[in-house]
C-alpha cells in the first residue's frame, strides 16, 4: 500500500466513520433474479465468463517446481497445468489423443510423463506424445499432430489464469488492467497454499461472489463472528476496468488512527481489501495472509456451482510452531463463510424460484455489489 493511497483511503474511511456510514452509490441498483435462476441466462454466461475469459485456476505456490501439476475442472472442461523446465507454465485439455479418456485423475502432484489408463499412450510435460504401446496399429499417424490440446495459460503476481478453449488469445495485463499492481501489492508470489478446498454448493455462482462484496451483513448475520472484528460500515470501493477492489476498517480502525497525523497513518493492521477478480474471483486481504475463492457454474443447472478456496501462507511452508495459528485460521474461514454466509445464501437461491419477486435490491450502501453485477451484464450485452 502506497502512502498516497494510504493517505486517500484514511482520509475517507474516517470520515465515513465520523458519520456513521459508508460509501454510497447514487441510487439503488435493481437486480433481476432472472439472473440467477434463468437456463438461458446461466448458458449466455457459461459461452463468455466460463469459456473464452480468463480465470483464475491455481495458486504459483502449487505449481513450484518443474514436473509439478494441478489438474482443474472448469464447467465441463479438464485441464492440466505443468510446470515446464524452463519455468513457464503449460496447459493442456486433459484428454487423451486416442480415444478421448481423461489423462490424469490427480488433482496435483509432480511428474516427468503422463500415461493414460485406457491403453497408456505416454504425454511428456510439453504434452508431447513420447510413447504409443503397439506402435504397428498406428502407423498412419503423425506423432507430432498427436499432443494434448494446449489451452491459453498465464501467471501474475503468484495466481494462475486460464481460458477454456484452445486457440483464445489470452493477454492478462491487458486483461487485469489497474487490477495488475494491486494484486502485486499483495505479495502472493513467494506464498504457499496452506490449504485449498473444492466444493460442490446448491448456489448461483454470482452469490458466492456477492457473499463478499458488503460490510452490511456483518453485524447481524456475523455478529459472533467476523462482525466483531470488522466493522460493518466506513467501507469504501473502488471500481478498476472490470474489476474492483472493496476496502473495509477493522475495528481497531478509528481507536488506533483516529488521533494521528496522516502521514502517520498505517492502515495496514487495520484494514481488509476485497479484489474481485472479473468475473469469478475473490481475492482477499488480511493483513498476514490472503485467501482466495473462485466460483464456477456446475453443469446446466443455474442453482449450483463449485466452490474453490486456497488460503495463502506468507511462508512457503509454514513452520511446525505456527500450524496451530493457520489451522486457527481455517477454521474462521470456515466457520464464517460455510456455517454462516452459505446457509443463508441457500435461502435466497431457494427464495428465487419460489415466484415471490422478479428482483432484490441492492442499496445505495452496496456499491461493489452494483459494479459486479454491472460488469457482467455490460460484458453480456457487447457479446
Ligand atoms: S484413450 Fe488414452 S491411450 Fe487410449
Ligand atoms: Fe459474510
Amino acid at each position: 500500500m502506497d502512502a498516497a493511497t494510504q493517505r486517500r483511503w484514511g482520509d475517507q474511511m474516517l470520515a465515513l466513520l465520523a458519520a456513521n456510514t459508508t460509501q454510497m452509490a447514487d441510487r439503488e441498483y435493481v437486480q433481476p433474479v432472472a439472473d440467477y435462476i434463468d437456463p438461458g441466462h446461466a448458458q449466455r454466461e457459461r459461452e463468455l465468463f466460463f469459456r473464452r475469459t480468463p480465470l483464475v485456476v491455481a495458486a504459483s505456490a502449487e505449481l513450484a517446481r518443474p514436473g509439478d501439476f494441478r489438474t482443474v475442472d472448469i464447467d465441463g472442461v479438464s485441464a492440466l497445468i505443468v510446470r515446464q523446465d524452463d519455468g513457464s507454465l503449460r496447459a493442456f485439455h486433459n484428454v487423451c489423443r486416442h480415444r478421448g479418456c481423461r489423462v490424469v485423475d490427480a488433482e496435483c502432484g509432480t511428474a516427468r510423463t503422463f500415461t493414460c489408463k485406457f491403453h497408456s499412450w505416454v504425454y511428456g510435460a510439453d504434452g508431447g506424445l513420447r510413447h504409443v504401446p503397439m506402435p504397428d496399429g498406428f502407423t498412419g499417424i503423425e506423432r507430432q499432430q498427436r499432443g494434448l490440446v494446449p489451452l491459453p495459460v498465464a501467471e501474475r503476481h503468484g495466481l494462475v489464469w486460464l481460458i477454456p478453449t484452445a486457440g483464445e488469445p489470452l493477454d492478462i495485463d491487458a486483461f487485469l488492467g489497474p487490477m495488475g499492481p494491486a494484486l502485486a501489492g499483495l505479495d502472493m508470489r513467494d506464498a504457499g497454499v496452506f490449504r485449498f478446498e473444492r466444493f460442490p454448493e446448491r448456489l448461483n455462482w454470482k452469490l458466492v461472489v456477492d457473499t463478499f462484496l458488503e460490510v452490511y451483513h456483518l453485524p447481524h448475520l456475523h455478529n459472533k463472528t467476523v462482525g466483531l472484528h470488522i466493522e460493518g460500515r466506513g467501507a469504501i470501493h473502488e471500481e478498476m476496468g472490470r474489476h474492483s477492489r472493496f476496502i473495509a476498517p477493522r475495528k481497531s480502525f478509528l481507536p488506533a488512527l483516529a488521533d494521528l497525523p496522516a502521514d502517520q497513518r498505517d492502515l495496514t493492521d487495520h484494514t481488509v481489501i476485497i479484489n474481485r477478480l472479473f468475473p469469478n474471483a475473490v481475492v482477499i486481504w488480511l493483513c498476514d495472509h490472503v485467501e482466495f475463492w473462485t466460483a464456477t457454474p456446475d453443469g446446466d443447472d443455474p442453482n449450483r456451482c463449485i466452490v474453490r478456496l486456497w488460503l495463502l501462507s506468507p511462508e512457503k511452508v509454514v513452520s511446525a510452531e505456527d500450524r496451530a495459528r493457520w489451522e486457527k485460521n481455517w477454521e474462521i474461514v470456515r466457520g464464517t463463510v460455510h456455517a454462516e454466509d452459505f446457509p443463508m445464501a441457500r435461502t435466497i437461491q431457494q427464495g428465487f424460484s419460489s415466484g415471490a419477486q422478479d428482483h432484490v435490491i441492492f442499496g445505495r450502501n452496496e456499491p461493489a455489489l452494483h459494479e459486479f453485477h454491472r460488469a457482467l451484464k455490460q460484458a453480456l450485452d457487447a457479446a
